[in-house]
């Protein structure tokens, strides 16, 4: 049984014609990488050891354990970009979609914030929902540099409000590097428990360390699965050859696709449990690639919902695009004969939603190449933590793979890092006096705003 099956027909010369990859480009790039992996996994990056250990998991099963068996009602995220991405994906793939609303859907976990936007309107109502349950919530903040201004602030408030409640210590945990950083020194001061990032594993590379793993543990999920998962992917990817390796063939058409104009990539999954996956991936590949002046630029879209906004233009806009379809779904519900006296209505009555959603897939694959938009389909057996795990980690060596073709180190974001800088700069901070100079510089000019 295929647990992933990557179909890739509709990016070739022979479905869509001049605008599709041709069969021979795509060898000589897969042969590349093939090449690049056979050194790659003698000296891996250390992302990718993490399916092959257990980093931390006697430490995080201690602590989810002491903290469930405190009974907590709520759990508050605070993290953004790579330390709450994961989590959200393994939450929206794999929890109730209405857990908050009813403890049925909760099923005895606890509530969940995922707060990874500083919007005061937010907080603000965040805080009126746990302040009448301080002693039921636990806190998690997560920041592999420990030094993030919007992370850290979220935290002051938080631990503010959380200050006099029953056992406060033991229910806030922290995330970071092991050795440095505000974060690990705070830890280190209120005795708070500490959780590490591994050396040498960024934020959008770090869902399957204690990032994304301890609050899929929190929630009673199974990691294990999600790490067999990826160390399966992880075989398959070090094992496979080129024509048969999922990740060289992914990143070669990825690659050959921006080289022949098709700039934007599209992920669209029709699975709503997959949306926030498609999330995930926009800043795997956004931070990742986009360097140098290059770089293809990700766009989310869901289906079939966006088949009713996006849909023409991916169909008849700019021929930019590449869409990658996912398809994830298991589950049923028949759709019932309730108005047997419509002949019009006879090709619904009795059938699946499932059947329909199938339908308006391959509506979408056809359309988009008949109209010569290459577009790729992974189909996956079952949403569960092992595809997951699987999934994440099939990304992220393809981005790894799309590194290496695009020349530039995928493990930096020195764009980001400068937004940071200047946050720093503009709020006051010490030993960051020359770009505030640089900015005093530059005031506003009145002609270029207009008031309404
Ligand atoms: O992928 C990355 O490195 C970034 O998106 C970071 O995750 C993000 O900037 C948050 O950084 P930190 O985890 O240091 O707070």
């Amino acid at each position: 049984m295929s647990i992933i099956t990557l179909d890739i027909a509709n990016t070739l010369v022979a479905a869509i014609g001049q605008g599709g990859v041709d069969r021979r480009e795509l060898s000589f790039v897969s042969e590349t990488l093939a090449d690049y992996n056979r050194s790659l996994w003698d000296s891996p990056y250390p992302f990718m050891n993490l399916p092959f250990g257990r980093f931390q998991f006697t430490e995080m099963h201690t602590l989810a354990h002491s903290i469930n068996t405190g009974g907590i009602r709520n759990l508050v995220l605070l993290g953004i970009g790579g330390s709450s991405l994961g989590t959200e994906t393994i939450y929206h793939a794999l929890l109730n979609p209405f857990h908050n609303l009813s403890e049925d859907a909760r099923d005895n976990r606890p509530r969940y914030f995922i707060l990874d936007n500083i919007d005061p309107h937010t907080i603000n109502r965040v805080m009126d929902l746990i302040g009448r349950d301080k002693d039921h919530t636990v806190l998690v903040v997560i920041s592999k540099s420990g030094e993030t201004p919007e992370t850290i602030s979220q935290f002051m408030i938080f631990n503010e409000l959380l200050k006099g409640s029953a056992s406060m210590q033991d229910r806030i945990v922290l995330i970071t590097d092991k050795d440095k950083g505000i974060l690990k020194e705070i830890a280190g001061k209120e005795g708070y428990p500490v959780l590490s990032v591994p050396d040498g594993v960024g934020g959008r590379f770090s869902v399957l360390t204690p990032v994304g793993l301890f609050p899929s543990l929190l929630m009673g999920l199974d990691i294990d699965a999600l790490m067999s998962g990826a160390r399966d992917m992880a075989l398959h990817i070090r094992e496979k050859s080129s024509t048969m390796n999922m990740a060289m063939i992914l990143a070669g058409v990825l690659y050959l696709m921006d080289k022949k104009g098709k700039h934007l990539h599209i992920m669209m999954p029709y699975c709503e449990r997959l949306s926030a996956f498609a999330d995930w991936f926009r800043q795997l590949e956004a931070e990742s690639l986009g360097k140098g002046g290059c770089g293809p630029t990700p766009v989310k879209a869901l289906g079939v919902t966006d088949q009713h906004s996006q849909l023409q233009l991916y169909i008849d806009g700019p021929k930019d695009k590449l869409v990658m379809l996912l398809y994830g779904g298991t589950e049923t519900r028949p759709i019932p004969a309730s108005f047997p006296y419509l002949e019009d209505l006879e090709y619904l009555q009795g059938k699946d939603l499932q059947d329909l959603f199938q339908a308006e897939l391959a509506g979408t694959t056809l359309s988009l190449a008949e109209a010569n938009t290459p577009n790729l389909t992974i189909n996956i057996e079952e949403v569960s933590c092992y595809s997951l795990g699987a999934l994440f980690f099939l990304f992220e060596m393809v981005v790894t793979y799309l590194g290496r073709l695009y020349n530039v180190n995928p493990f930096d974001q020195p764009g980001v890092e400068l937004g940071k800088v200047y946050t720093k700069a503009i709020m006051g901070k010490k030993g960051f006096e020359s770009e505030q100079a640089k900015m005093s510089a530059r005031p506003p000019e009145p002609e270029n705003t207009i008031s309404f």
